[in-house]
């Protein structure tokens, strides 16, 4: 592993918030890890002002509080005030239920500025059945309430093979709803969506038709539409994070510093706010200097003319797929390990499986080697 770097590090300005793993939801592509840290290890309200205190001494100016549902959280409305007392711009992240009336007012008051809602799907029993749990018509009132609180809303969707057929509703849903974004976000395959794959995986077909209707919608609505690309199919991979420890860092509820959302299962030795201070965590520890800039690279990335621009790939796809976090992403057509994923979108694009739902147990793996 890379030695922690003496030169100096530019600042992160994002910082994932994940207040809590607990959800009322159980959505099969979760992004957590599946293994999810209890309640009662959770960050208090006084460690996350001391860590929104540390996060904009060090250049952060927005976080998404996120989780699992930060609304869980009964001192969410304080968690804001403090992040806003340090100067950092929040964006709550949830799934709706919970989010209402009062307690909007109270968030707005704390100083929240905008919300992300995700929606499963157009149809209201089959965005509960994807979730794992009714929540359809908390979501429509939410969103509702946001926008009468006069606050930005933004509409999530994670796409799959249950609901890319029916973009179009999804984005019809998002400008009835009111949001200013709607984010198109194909599934990523680690954590429970890793559990998913054969379950989620969509077929070519599903993806080049739903991406000509977004490309057809943004033509068509003054309504901003983000596509964010599945790397499974065209061989290209996705600048992950914009560099491993280049412009984010994400807390965990128990406090511990991943680089990335979804490194929790990766063999790092992840560092902690209750141990050091947030500013040596970005600088000098050794999780986020891992995967830093591109001399920790190998071929065929090392010489390779994107290698700026993608920076090698995801490491926590790479990781799942091949048990070397440090090898080119088998997304990237340019990989040894590519036949990993060109086995992987022909051979599931024909699978039927039922869900993992997320739960807090660790579920038993079922993800073929
Ligand atoms: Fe990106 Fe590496 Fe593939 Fe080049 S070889 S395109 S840098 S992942
Ligand atoms: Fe972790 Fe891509 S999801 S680096």
């Amino acid at each position: 592993m890379t030695q922690p770097s003496s030169h100096a590090v530019a600042p992160p300005w994002a910082m994932l918030a994940e207040l809590t793993h607990g959800c009322p939801l159980r959505c099969p592509y979760c992004s957590n890890p599946t293994e999810l840290v209890a309640r009662a290890a959770e960050l208090d309200t006084g460690e996350w002002a001391r860590v929104f205190e540390e996060a904009a001494a060090l250049g952060v100016v927005h976080a998404h509080l996120s989780g699992g549902e930060p609304l869980l959280r009964r001192d969410l409305v304080e968690i804001v005030g403090a992040a806003r007392g340090a100067g950092v711009f929040t964006q709550l992240v949830t799934s709706g239920v919970g989010l209402a009336g009062r307690r909007v007012a109270e968030l707005v008051e704390a100083g929240l500025h905008s919300v992300q809602l995700s929606v499963q799907a157009a149809e209201p029993a089959e965005s509960d059945r994807i979730a794992g749990r009714r929540s359809f018509m908390a979501k429509e009132l939410a969103a509702a309430a946001v926008v009468e609180a006069g606050l930005p809303l933004g509409v999530n969707v994670v796409l799959h093979r249950h609901n890319l057929d029916r973009i179009e509703d999804l984005i019809e849903l998002g400008i009835a709803w009111g949001a200013e974004r709607i984010e198109l976000a194909n599934t990523q395959f680690y954590g429970w969506g890793l559990l998913n794959r054969e379950a989620l995986l969509p077929t070519r077909e599903q993806l080049s038709r739903a991406e000509s209707i977004v490309t057809k919608y943004r033509e068509k609505t003054g309504v901003e539409l983000i596509w964010v690309i599945p790397d499974y199919f065209d061989g290209v991979p996705k600048p992950c994070m914009g560099g491993w420890g280049a412009i984010s860092i994400t807390v965990a509820p128990d406090g511990r510093v991943l680089p990335c959302p979804a490194a929790y299962d990766l063999p790092l030795d992840l560092p902690n706010v209750r141990e050091h201070a947030l500013s040596w965590i970005w600088e000098h520890s050794a999780a986020f200097n891992a995967y830093r800039g591109t001399a920790w690279m190998a071929e065929p990335c090392a010489s390779c003319p994107r290698k700026e621009l993608d920076f090698g790939g995801c490491r926590c796809q790479t990781y799942a797929l091949t048990g070397d976090a440090a090898k080119t992403d088998p997304a990237c057509g340019l990989s040894p390990d590519h036949h990993l994923i060109t086995r992987l979108s022909a051979r599931e694009s024909v699978k039927e499986k039922p869900f993992v739902y997320r739960e807090l147990k660790r579920p038993p793996s079922v993800v073929d080697p």
